[in-house]
């Protein structure tokens, strides 16, 4: 029942309640799936040494990513971060991506009632694709630079 879960702060207070009821889902889920989740991404031996090269601080990372899930799942607007650039560097492919889907099916399908955990997957694989396609496209610009300096055909070094 949704009345006697917590109240939970939203920009779209309307919609969230909506959210609430139809999915199961509140804050205190989302805190737990978040936590469960990277406690089995740190532990993985393909995406662990990828965060730990990266995230020092855990903390932090944490509540952003409960925000990030409370805006995604619940439209609560407590996200205000930029995921793109955070990834379209990062040493990954598709078999990462696959993998992150992979624990987070899992850990959602233990966390989530039923209708929550179909409604966090299935932003996750729409994310996954996007951020997929993040990576590919920067990795296309890096290679696609064309030799501007060290002289060309003409003779100039192109510096003028
Ligand atoms: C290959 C799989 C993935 C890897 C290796 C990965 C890795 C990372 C790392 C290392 C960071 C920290 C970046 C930094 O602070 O410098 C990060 C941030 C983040 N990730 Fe991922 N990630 C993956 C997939 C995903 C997916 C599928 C989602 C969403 C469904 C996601 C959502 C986020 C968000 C929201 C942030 C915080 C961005 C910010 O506001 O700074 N990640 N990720």
């Amino acid at each position: 029942m949704s009345f006697d879960r917590p109240a939970i702060i939203s920009a779209r207070p309307a919609l969230t309640a909506e959210l609430m009821e139809r999915t199961g889902l509140d804050e205190e889920i989302l805190r737990r799936l978040v936590h469960r989740f990277y406690d089995r991404v740190r532990a993985d031996a393909l995406l662990g040494p990828i965060f730990a090269a990266r995230i020092r601080d855990w903390g932090p990372h944490l509540d952003r990513m409960v925000e990030f899930w409370s805006s995604v799942a619940l439209m609560t607007g407590r996200y205000h971060g930029a995921p793109v650039p955070a990834h379209a560097t990062l040493p990954v492919d598709w078999t990462h991506f696959d993998r992150w889907l992979t624990l987070f099916r899992a850990t959602a399908g233990e966390v989530c009632p039923p209708a929550g955990a179909a409604h966090v997957i299935e932003r996750a694989e729409r994310i996954a694709r996007s951020l997929h396609m993040a990576v590919q496209d920067a990795g296309r610009a890096a290679s696609a630079v064309p030799a501007l300096r060290g002289g060309g055909a003409d003779g100039r070094d192109g510096s003028a």
